[in-house]
């Protein structure tokens, strides 16, 4: 037969009896309308042809099925539903087999699930990341995948939402065989086992599982989920899977999908999820091409400068560092090796791309290796004599469309690339620290950048597995403008009475990881008091301040570094000390301040709108090209939950 087509977005040809049936619905073949109807279409057809002994299910492209489609999310369901598709497969009367050449994602894992054996080419994964949208499996997820891998696993994968690759899919008994040509060997199994007993997931029993075993998985997804409900619920639903019939877990976990589909959690997911997609997608940089990048050097391989070594040798280029001395360099080499072997020691990275990463690196004390470089980045002292020396130098040793990129966090990177004979070479990068780990770089976009330096650097940070946002020229990039409003205004709380611990537990109980005082005592307390101080005298005296943090300095409190900060750590734990209390009170007093009381629900209120509110700053002011962007940066670099949406969102959604 000709190649038959099923739907807009579904065709199927015939291959020695099994039909191919192929979801072609760009960009990742979401599960939509037409695409549900087409798979009914497609296994109508291959009913009723005698000729027709097997289904193999597979992608067009690279992914498989990325899921249920979410734009369909809020708008009125359409059928066939997604569970009676799959219902249809499981009960089919000959095999169907999924031919997995790419990520099976969501409700794309859930087909392959439905089907009666999984073929994974070696670049599929599967993956149920319903909970990092704020939901749970809708379309057996919960019920199916505890029946062919055992409760604890099941929980591991749902309620975390990672995806496994073919390896660990076999061996946990989600895949049948890793092939080659997934589609070759899909149509062939089917061919073996048409016309025996099916082996339908839903009908397995659920291994039986330890106890113990199954409560550690359990402790484990609900100490990260912080307050998120997705995930402590589809933990729930695959311990259900257990104890219900495949029936009624499929109804439980159909209504538990539902309700958390239209929960403010799910809503501010999306929102996380697009946004993500609209980073660094700027009308200005649309048609613009960005330099091809092969060789980065990297000026500075302290800790900052060697973790962008790592992110960068480990995104496949060459890395060429410049420390000032020898003894400097040989460090710095070692400083990058060692972490190299930690992210192969926590499974982040193989041994092989720890060697051929090493391979690609060379750190000298002779700046003028950066000759070859396409792309320099400095992660030297911040200081702007130190910084703008060394981009003068580095100006007459790069070649003439070579880039340049600072990675300071408070100058300002105009004035560093307005002492390059061309500035329009100079950007920022700003990394986070640790710069290997965090995900969070704020591309800056200075007064003179050329959009193809602009469009390199974010293509640079893509390929570095980073989330890139662009940011104009401002006093700290959008973070640290924004972390300044939301301390400002903690302080401005305790001054007018409530205590550190109240502001802290008021945040944490909302979702942060840690509220902001325990925050400051963990990044130390002493830069800020230094800054503080040099700025004394430019400060507007008709401007509120706080003197309290500056009290707490001169008391040699510095933090968690020196054992003492707005807590006091020599418990080991984080504890409230009088002498702060005391210090609290007494410049109050001096204020005449008399403290009233705050609720925790007031707390969070007033920190929300001062992140908001410096948020439309930004924005006002160009910094910032969009909303989302300024959601994205606070969730991804100073712990915002996400499952919040970020203050933008959260503020103009308030619950
Ligand atoms: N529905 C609708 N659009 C989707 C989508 C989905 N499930 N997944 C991705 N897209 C869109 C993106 O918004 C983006 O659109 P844009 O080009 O207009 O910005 C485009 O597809 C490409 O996406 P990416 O840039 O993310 O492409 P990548 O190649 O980097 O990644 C991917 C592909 C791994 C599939 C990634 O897009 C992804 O993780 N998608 C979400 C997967 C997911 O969460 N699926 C579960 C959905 S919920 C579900 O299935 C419920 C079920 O249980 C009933």
């Amino acid at each position: 037969m000709a190649a038959a087509r099923f739907s807009e977005t579904v065709t199927g040809d015939v291959r020695d009896g099994v039909l191919v049936v192929t979801i072609d619905n760009p960009p990742v073949n979401a599960l939509s309308a037409d695409v549900r109807d087409g798979l009914m279409a497609a296994l109508d057809h291959a009913e009723a042809s005698a000729d027709i002994v097997g289904v193999a299910v597979t992608g067009a492209g690279r992914i498989f099925i990325g899921g249920a489609d979410i734009r369909e999310f809020g708008k009125p369901p359409v059928e066939p539903h997604l569970p009676d598709v799959l219902d249809r497969i499981e009960n089919f009367p000959k095999p169907v087999i999924a031919a997995v050449n790419g990520a099976a994602l969501g409700g794309g894992c859930e087909v392959a699930l439905a089907c009666h054996g999984r073929i994974p080419g070696e670049k599929a994964s599967f993956g149920l990341p319903e909970v990092k949208l704020g939901i749970v499996p809708g379309a057996g997820g919960t019920q199916r995948l505890p029946r062919l891998v055992g409760i604890p696993a099941a929980i591991d994968m749902t309620g975390t939402g990672r995806s496994v690759k073919p390896e660990e899919a076999a061996r946990l008994g989600l895949a049948d065989k890793i092939a080659a040509d997934p589609v070759a060997e899909a149509a062939q199994l089917a061919r073996a086992v048409a016309g025996t007993p099916l082996r339908r997931t839903g009908a397995l029993t659920v291994p039986v599982a330890d106890v113990a075993i199954v409560e550690a998985a359990t402790k484990k997804v609900l100490s990260k989920a912080r307050g998120q409900a997705s995930p402590g619920e589809a933990v729930r639903l695959v311990r259900a899977a257990a104890e219900m019939s495949l029936k009624g877990g499929l109804a439980e976990e159909r209504a538990t999908f539902i309700r958390l589909r239209d929960s403010r959690e799910a809503a501010a997911l999306r929102h996380v999820f697009f946004a993500e997609r609209a980073a660094g997608k700027l009308d200005k940089l649309e048609g613009v091409a960005p330099r091809e990048v092969k060789i980065v050097g990297i000026v500075g391989t302290g800790l900052m400068g060697a973790g962008i070594a790592v992110a960068t040798l480990t995104a496949g280029y060459r890395v060429v560092g410049v420390e000032q001395t020898a003894e400097a360099a040989a460090a710095g080499r070692n400083r990058i090796a060692g972490m190299l072997d930690k992210a192969v020691e926590s499974g982040r990275l193989s041994a092989a791309s720890r060697d051929e990463s090493l391979a690609r690196l060379t750190v000298v004390a002779d700046a003028a290796e950066l000759t070859p470089a396409d792309l320099v980045i400095e992660a030297v002292f911040d200081d702007l004599t130190v910084k703008t020396d060394l981009f003068r130098k580095l100006d007459g040793i790069v070649r003439a469309d070579a880039i340049l990129a600072t990675n300071t966090s408070y100058l300002n990177p105009d004035e560093i690339a307005a002492t390059t004979a061309h500035p329009e070479r100079v950007v920022g990068l700003h990394f986070f620290s640790p710069a290997n780990i965090m995900r969070l770089t704020e591309v800056v976009d200075c007064k003179a950048t050329a959009p193809d330096v602009l469009a390199t650097a974010l293509a640079f940070a893509k390929k570095l597995g980073k989330l890139p946002i662009v940011c104009g020229v401002t006093e700290g990039f959008i973070g640290n403008r924004i972390y300044s409003a939301y301390r400002r205004e903690a302080e401005f709380m305790v001054e007018d009475g409530a205590e550190p611990q109240e502001v802290d537990a008021a945040l944490e109980a909302w979702g942060f990881p840690m509220g902001i005082f325990t925050v400051n005592d963990m990044a130390g307390l002493e830069i800020a008091w230094a800054k503080r101080k040099r700025q004394a005298a430019m400060r507007d005296p008709k401007e509120r301040y706080v003197e309290i943090p500056d009290r707490l300095c001169e008391a040699g409190r510095f933090g968690r570094k020196s054992g003492r900060g707005w807590y006091d750590y020599s418990s080991g734990h984080r504890a409230v000390d009088p002498q702060v209390t005391a210090l609290i009170e007494t410049a109050r007093a001096a204020k005449g301040i008399v403290p009233r009381r705050f609720s925790s629900e007031e707390i969070v209120a007033r920190l929300l709108k001062a992140m908001a509110d410096e948020g439309s700053a930004l924005l006002a002011e160009g910094i910032a090209a969009r909303a989302s962007d300024i959601d994205l940066v606070m969730i991804n670099g100073y712990g915002f939950p996400a499952y919040k949406g970020g203050p933008m969102f959260a503020s103009a959604s308030p619950s």
